[in-house]
């Protein structure tokens, strides 16, 4: 390995106010000066990435730029930290992919910190089935449980049902024995989300807005994808005492609600950041994916792309068409 060593990335340019993807030769010289040096064999595909790629500025100020939040595979250079070279390693959130060059170029050079050891039994590509979705989706119902959810209570809602971080979720929770309720955009995903153990799928009008500030409670907790006017309808629905988890914005970042639930029923909001957590609350997740908390049909229905179909894939997340979850595999 050496400086003028040569690999692919999928990098975003930007042209006259465009910005357009495309597979481009880069040496490893061409990476930020860090501490380890990782041959990427996986990535994820997540709803960041495609605002990456598009040229959200909130996520990626300068171009050209190689997406990817998350990334799996195996150390070749490490000069600080824990790591040898061979160890087989992930990393999801902190600045990679942002402004940090990510996981769709074949190797990333990033602090020792934001590196977690591949927990023991899963390869590269099951960590990037899981990927920073699958993280959130964890941490989501993680904060529930911490809350005191429990299955008896009631049925748990899931918005955005079918995408990266819902459809995990929405796996998890059943295993946990919870009766889950997708709530989801896509009348013909509706058996997929059955399939991963919805009890029963609503559509979006399920969350429709309302002028009343409080309605008749229908979910014990929530896991919220969406936030927005969605986000705003589902603490109007929670139990007495109950709890929604909220990670996500692709309905809007604004939430217009009143103080009802919290002081009348006691509810509580509780916020999921996945990216800047310390890492051992990210490893603690991780062990749990890979133990008690495997989500198998998640695993069994992720699909695979190369960085060719990288494009049209980013492009379905903007527009709220993308479902399940997507693994980039550099073989490929
Ligand atoms: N806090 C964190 O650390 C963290 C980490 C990961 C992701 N996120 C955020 O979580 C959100 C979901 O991420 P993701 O990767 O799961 O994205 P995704 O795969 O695109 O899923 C989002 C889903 O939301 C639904 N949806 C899309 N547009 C909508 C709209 N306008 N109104 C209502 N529902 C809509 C769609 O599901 P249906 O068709 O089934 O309704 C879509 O599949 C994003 O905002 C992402 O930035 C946050």
């Amino acid at each position: 390995m050496t400086n003028d060593t040569e690999f692919k990335a999928w990098r975003v340019q930007e042209q006259d106010g465009e910005y357009i993807g495309s597979e481009q030769t880069l040496h490893v010289s061409d990476l930020p000066e860090n501490d380890v040096l990782i041959r990427v064999s996986h990535s994820s595909l997540n709803y960041k990435d495609a605002l990456s790629a598009s040229g959200n500025k909130g996520v990626t100020r300068n171009f050209p730029h190689t997406p990817g939040i998350d990334a799996a595979g195996e150390v070749v250079e490490a000069s600080a930290g824990p790591f040898s070279p061979g160890d087989k390693v992930l990393v999801t959130g902190y600045d990679l992919g942002m402004n940090t060059d990510g996981g769709f170029g074949e190797y990333i050079r990033v602090p020792a910190g934001w590196c977690v050891s591949m927990p023991r039994d899963w390869d590269a590509r099951t960590a990037m089935i899981y990927g920073t979705a699958g993280l959130t989706a964890g941490l989501c119902v993680q904060k529930l449980l911490t809350m005191g959810a429990a299955p008896e209570q009631g049925k748990v809602a899931v918005s955005g049902a079918s995408g990266a971080v819902g459809s995990v979720a929405v796996e998890l929770l059943a295993n946990l024995g919870f009766e889950v309720v997708g709530i989801s955009g896509k009348q013909d995903h509706a058996d997929a989300l059955k399939n991963l153990g919805a009890s029963e799928v609503l559509g979006r009008d399920a969350l429709a807005a309302e002028k009343k500030p409080l309605l008749k409670p229908a979910f014990a907790n929530a896991v919220d994808t969406v936030g927005g006017g969605p986000l705003a309808e589902l603490l109007k629905q929670i139990h007495p005492g109950g709890s929604v988890s909220c990670c996500g914005l692709v309905a809007g970042p604004q939430l217009e609600t009143t103080v009802l639930p919290f002081i009348l029923r006691g509810n509580n909001l509780l916020g999921v950041d996945s990216v800047e957590i310390p890492l051992a609350q990210k490893q603690a997740v991780w062990d749990k994916f890979s133990g008690d908390w495997a989500c198998k049909k998640t695993e069994a229905s992720a699909r695979d792309i190369g960085r060719g179909e990288l494009d049209s894939a980013l492009r379905a997340f903007l527009k709220g068409e993308s479902s399940g979850k997507i693994v980039l595999d550099h073989s490929m």
